[in-house]
């Protein structure tokens, strides 16, 4: 199997054609797939920003890494993904850690989650694959799902990469996301991906208004 060229992978194409990204590639050879937690989502728990209470979702949970992070940590852990063949890979690796997880397959524009379920909402590489078009309507997604007080955090592409459609200043990921949500924090950092390339990132941790 060869390895997948993310940076390049068209984006205006359905979303459910996401699945024919797992069925060609073998999962240890997907750029974004550490093998282990995204260390900045390991330091939010680890520095206290963000509690471990209630429920959590992580969205376009890909093959379940983070997901099982999450649930290991005490979350009542839920995910969504657009592509079958990820959530199986995912529910296989929940299965063998011994954790209970409610896998959906869906898509990340159109949230099948009642209002305020969620304490936590992750989202490591998912916003930047929302279709420019769609972006309103995932964030409006995002904050309905969001009990009041709870926390989104963001990991996406950031323009330190070049100039793209996805790859987002912190001026721009400001102007998206403050018409939706309190951002508590913005950060950046540069991470060797699992197909060896460096890639810039940039994060933001945002709040739902209590009330
Ligand atoms: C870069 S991968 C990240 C996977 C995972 N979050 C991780 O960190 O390993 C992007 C994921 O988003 C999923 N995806 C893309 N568009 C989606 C959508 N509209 N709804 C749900 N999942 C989507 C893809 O199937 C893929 O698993």
């Amino acid at each position: 199997m060869g390895q997948l060229d993310h940076d390049h992978h068209e984006h205006r194409q359905g979303y459910e054609q996401w699945d024919d990204v797992y069925r060609t590639y073998a999962p240890e050879s997907l750029p974004w797939e550490l093998g282990r937690p995204r260390p900045q989502l390991v330091d939010l728990f680890e520095s206290g920003k963000v509690p471990v209470e209630g429920r959590a979702l992580d969205l376009c949970c890909g093959l379940g890494t983070n997901t099982v992070y999450l649930a290991n940590l005490g979350f009542e852990t839920a995910a969504i993904d657009i592509a079958p063949t990820s959530v199986a890979y995912a529910r296989k690796k929940a299965e063998l850690a011994g954790v209970d997880i409610a896998f959906h397959i869906g898509d990340s524009t159109n949230l099948p989650f009642a209002e305020g379920s969620f304490r936590f909402v992750l989202d490591m590489g998912c916003f930047h694959h929302v279709h420019i078009d769609d972006r309103w309507t995932y964030l409006t997604g995002v904050r309905r799902v969001l009990a009041p007080g709870g926390m989104y955090f963001l990991i996406c592409f950031g323009d330190r990469n070049g100039g793209a459609w996805n790859h987002f200043s912190e001026e721009r990921l400001t102007a998206l996301l403050e018409p939706h949500l309190q951002l508590l924090e913005l950060r950046e950092f540069t991470s060797e991906e699992s197909d060896r390339k460096f890639r810039h990132f940039r994060t933001v941790l945002a709040q739902k208004p209590q009330g």
